[in-house]
C-alpha cells in the first residue's frame, strides 16, 4: 500500500445524497476512503462497495457505518427506555433484530451502544443512553454489543457496534449537549469507565472518542483515554473513530491552531480514523514524510481497521452480507419492538388501583393529548430509517383492541407536545366528561431529545400542565401516559393524575404494548434506569450519592415555607439539603409499579464474613400477595461502610427479571465476590478493601430490607 492508500483506510466520508456523488466515487477510485457513513440504499451502498472493489488499485471493500441506535426499519424504544426494561437478554435481541434489518442494506458497522453514564435529565442524549448506572449500563451495553455484533461477524446478519462515546459525555456542565466536563480520575474511573471497559470485555469492535472535553483534553486527543487506558491496560485491539469532524474541532477547541497540528494531535492520541473533515487525508502523509508521525502508528492503525474489514467478511464478497435475509419490520422484529415497548413502561402512580382499566367497567374511554396519535414523535431519537407509517399509535391500538365493548373518543387538544391552550381544551373536556376514564398522553415531541436537543427546564412543555389540570376537573379518572425521551419534573401534574405510566418513545410497536398495560392484559415491569428529580435544581440527584458528613433526614429538612421570620441559622436541619425540595427525588432510580403486589422479606447473608477472594450470596425471599402474574425486576445494592475514599450510599450489584405467579414465593440470590467490591480508591487501583458492608435486596434503591457482611483483610 502506498502512504496515501494507507491514509484512505484512516478516512471515513459522508455518503447522506442518495447516490454517489462524483467527488466521492473519484476519492473511492482514488483509494482515499477506508469507510463511509449515513448511506441507508441497497443500491447506493451496493454502488460504493462495487467502486471500491473494482475501481480502485487496491479493491479493499468499504466500511458502511451508520446510526443503528434503536432499531433500524422496526423502531425499538430509545435506548434509555430500552433500558428501563431492565432485560439484558432482550436488549440483545433488540440489537440483533436491528443488526439484521440494517444488514439487509449493506451496513456493516453501527455508531452504538451509547454507554455514557447520564446523571442529567437535561441533557438531551440522555435519550440514548442506557441511565445514571454504571453497572446497569454495563450489564446492558455488553448485551447490545453482543445483539449486533453475534458470534461470527462474517454471518450475514451480524454487524459491528462501537462502544461511545469515550468518555464522560455525560457529564457535560448544565446538560448542555458538547459542553465541558471535569470529572476528578477517580470518578472517571469508578463511575463513567466500567461501561466502556465491559464493552472492550464484550469484544466490541470500535471506539469513538466524545465531542466534548475532559479536563481540558478532548478525548479526541487524549493520549491518556485512548492510548494508556483503552490499549494499554484493557488491551482493546480494536479501532477508534472519531466522531463527525472532530478532528478538526479540537482548533475550535482551543487545542490546537490549525487542521495540521489537530491531524497530529488527534491521531498521536489514538484515534485510529477521521470521521468526516478531511483532516487525515489532507495532513497525516505530510506529517509522516516530515518524520512527525511515525509510520509504524499508520500501519498499525491501517492493520486494525483492515482486521474488521476481513473479520467482517467484506473481502469475500461485500454485497454477500445482504443476501438471504429475512424482511425489514419481520414478525419476529415487531415481537421484539412489541416486547421491548412492553418491558419498558414504567408505572409511576396507580392510585386507588384506577389501573388496569377493566374492559366489562369501563363502557367509554377519551383520549386526549399531543402524543396519542403522534406516529413520528413515539419512535424517538434516531430513526434514520424508521418510517412513521409503520407505527402503531396509542389510540390506534385502543381502538383495536376496544372493538365494539368499549366507545372510544378521542381529541388531540394539541398539535404538539409544546401547544398553547386552545379552543380544543374545551372539547376534550367535554369528551372526558361524558366518558368513564381519560386517558391523556403526554410528554415530549421527540425533536425535543437526543444529540444537541438539551433542556434547562424538563417540566411538560407548553400548556400540557393546564390541559391536566382542566381534565382533571371533570372528575372522572384520569391516567396520564407520557412518552419522553427523557425524565421530566412531573412535580406540578402528578396529583391529578390518578395513574401514571412513562412509556419513553416506546417505538414502532408502542401503542400496543401500552394499550396491553391499560386494559391489563399484561403488568407493568420496567423500573426507572435514571432518578426523577421533583425540580430542575435537584440535578445531579442520583442513587449512589455519597453520605457527605451532614446527611440530610426527614427530621433535619425544613421547608422555606415554614421558617420562621429571623430564625436562627441552625434552626434550619444544617443537613445538604434544598429548602424548597428537601433532598428527595420524585421517584427514586430502580422504582417502578406493578399490577402485581410484591412483598421482599427475610433477607440474609450466606456467610457473616468472607475472605479477600471469596463469594458470599445475598438473597431473600419475594412474595406476589395480588391477584395476576407479573415480572418484577429484583434489585440488590451494596454499601461499603468504610474507604479509603467514600463510597456512595448505595451501589446497584445485581439485578434480575422474574415472573412470580400470584400466591407464590421465591427465593432470590445474588452471588457476590469480592472482586465485584472493588473500587478505585486512594491507590487509583482497582482493589477491594476489607470491612463491613450493608447488602440490600428490593424492588428499588430506597429499599431498606438489608443484611450485612464483612470482607475479611489479607491479614
Ligand atoms: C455525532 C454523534 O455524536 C455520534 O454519536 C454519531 O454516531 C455521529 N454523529 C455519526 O452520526
Amino acid at each position: 500500500m502506498t502512504l496515501p492508500e494507507k491514509i484512505g483506510q484512516l478516512s471515513q466520508m459522508n455518503a447522506s445524497e442518495g447516490h454517489v456523488a462524483d467527488y466521492l466515487a473519484e476519492d473511492l477510485r482514488a483509494g482515499r476512503v477506508g469507510a463511509v457513513l449515513n448511506v441507508g440504499q441497497a443500491d447506493v451502498v451496493n454502488e460504493l462497495q462495487r467502486i471500491a472493489r473494482e475501481e480502485s488499485r487496491l479493491g479493499i471493500p468499504l466500511l458502511v457505518g451508520r446510526d443503528v441506535i434503536h432499531g433500524f426499519r422496526t423502531v425499538m424504544p430509545i435506548p434509555l427506555g430500552q433500558a428501563a426494561s431492565w432485560n439484558p437478554e432482550l436488549a440483545r435481541d433488540s440489537t440483533r433484530m436491528a443488526a439484521r434489518e440494517a444488514a439487509t442494506v449493506g451496513i456493516n458497522w453501527t455508531f452504538a451502544p451509547m454507554i455514557d453514564v447520564a446523571r442529567d435529565p437535561r441533557w438531551g442524549r440522555i435519550a440514548e443512553s442506557l441511565g445514571e448506572d454504571p453497572f446497569l449500563a454495563s450489564r446492558l451495553g455488553e448485551a447490545m454489543i453482543r445483539g449486533y455484533q453475534g458470534d461470527d461477524l462474517a454471518a450475514p446478519d451480524t454487524i459491528a457496534s462501537c462502544a461511545k462515546h469515550f468518555a464522560g459525555y455525560g457529564a457535560a456542565e448544565s446538560g448542555r449537549d458538547y459542553a465541558t466536563t471535569s470529572i476528578p480520575e477517580i470518578e472517571l474511573r469508578n463511575v463513567y469507565l466500567p461501561p466502556f471497559k465491559a464493552a472492550v470485555d464484550a469484544g466490541v469492535c470500535t471506539f469513538m472518542p466524545s465531542f466534548s472535553e475532559l479536563n481540558g483534553i478532548p478525548p479526541t486527543a487524549n493520549r491518556y483515554l485512548l492510548r494508556q487506558v483503552l490499549r494499554e491496560e484493557w488491551g482493546f485491539e480494536g479501532f477508534v473513530v472519531s466522531d463527525w469532524d472532530s478532528v478538526r474541532q479540537l482548533r475550535i477547541h482551543g487545542l490546537t491552531e490549525n487542521d495540521q497540528q489537530s491531524a497530529l494531535a488527534a491521531f498521536e492520541a489514538g484515534t485510529d480514523m477521521e470521521m468526516a473533515g478531511g483532516a487525515y487525508v489532507e495532513h497525516l502523509a505530510g506529517l509522516v514524510i516530515a518524520g512527525r508521525i511515525d509510520l509504524q502508528l499508520i500501519d498499525d492503525a491501517v492493520a486494525r481497521i483492515l482486521r474488521l474489514k476481513f473479520r467482517l467478511g467484506l473481502f469475500d464478497d461485500p454485497r454477500s452480507k445482504h443476501r438471504r435475509l429475512p424482511p425489514l419490520l419481520s414478525e419476529d422484529a415487531l415481537e421484539i419492538a412489541r416486547m421491548s415497548a412492553l418491558q419498558s413502561v414504567v408505572l409511576l402512580k396507580n392510585a386507588s388501583g384506577t389501573l388496569p382499566l377493566q374492559a366489562g367497567a369501563v363502557a367509554s374511554v377519551a383520549i386526549v393529548g399531543p402524543l396519542a396519535d403522534a406516529p413520528h414523535e413515539q419512535m424517538g431519537t434516531w430513526v434514520f430509517d424508521g418510517d412513521a407509517a409503520d407505527t402503531i399509535t396509542p389510540r390506534q391500538a385502543i381502538e383495536r383492541l376496544a372493538g365494539s365493548a368499549v366507545e372510544v373518543r378521542y381529541v388531540g387538544a394539541m398539535e404538539n407536545s409544546r401547544s398553547r391552550v386552545n379552543p380544543e381544551f374545551d372539547e376534550a373536556v367535554a369528551v372526558a366528561r361524558a366518558s368513564d376514564v381519560a386517558i391523556v398522553f403526554l410528554g415530549e415531541e421527540s425533536i425535543l431529545s437526543g444529540e444537541a436537543h438539551s433542556r434547562a427546564d424538563i417540566g411538560l412543555p407548553g400548556d400540557q400542565a393546564e390541559l391536566v389540570r382542566r381534565l382533571s376537573e371533570t372528575g372522572r379518572p384520569l391516567v396520564g401516559v407520557v412518552m419522553a425521551g427523557r425524565p421530566l419534573t412531573l412535580t406540578g401534574v402528578i396529583d391529578y393524575l390518578d395513574a401514571v405510566m412513562f412509556a419513553w418513545h416506546p417505538g414502532t410497536m408502542g401503542g400496543p404494548a401500552i394499550a396491553d398495560l391499560l386494559f391489563g392484559n399484561e403488568s407493568p415491569s420496567g423500573k426507572l434506569p435514571v432518578t426523577f428529580p421533583r425540580m430542575v435544581g435537584q440535578v445531579p440527584i442520583y442513587y449512589s450519592q455519597k453520605n457527605t458528613g451532614k446527611p440530610p433526614s426527614p427530621d433535619t429538612i425544613v421547608h422555606i415555607d415554614d421558617i420562621d421570620t429571623h430564625a436562627p441559622q441552625t434552626s434550619l436541619g444544617m443537613t445538604a439539603f434544598h429548602l424548597d425540595a428537601g433532598y428527595r427525588p420524585l421517584f427514586p432510580f430502580g422504582f417502578g409499579l406493578s399490577y402485581a403486589e410484591f412483598h421482599y422479606h427475610d433477607i440474609r447473608a450466606s456467610a457473616a464474613e468472607i475472605p479477600l477472594g471469596g463469594a458470599v450470596t445475598i438473597s431473600a425471599e419475594l412474595t406476589n400477595r395480588g391477584h395476576v402474574a407479573a415480572d418484577e425486576v429484583v434489585q440488590c445494592y451494596i454499601r461499603d461502610l468504610v474507604g479509603s475514599v467514600t463510597r456512595p450510599v448505595k451501589e446497584l450489584k445485581g439485578f434480575r427479571r422474574i415472573r412470580v405467579e400470584p400466591g407464590e414465593t421465591v427465593t432470590v440470590e445474588f452471588e457476590l465476590h469480592t472482586d465485584q467490591l472493588a473500587f478505585y480508591g486512594r491507590a487509583m487501583r482497582l482493589e477491594t478493601e476489607a470491612g463491613e458492608f450493608d447488602a440490600w435486596i428490593g424492588g428499588d434503591s430506597d429499599t431498606e430490607l438489608k443484611t450485612t457482611f464483612g470482607v475479611l483483610g489479607a491479614d
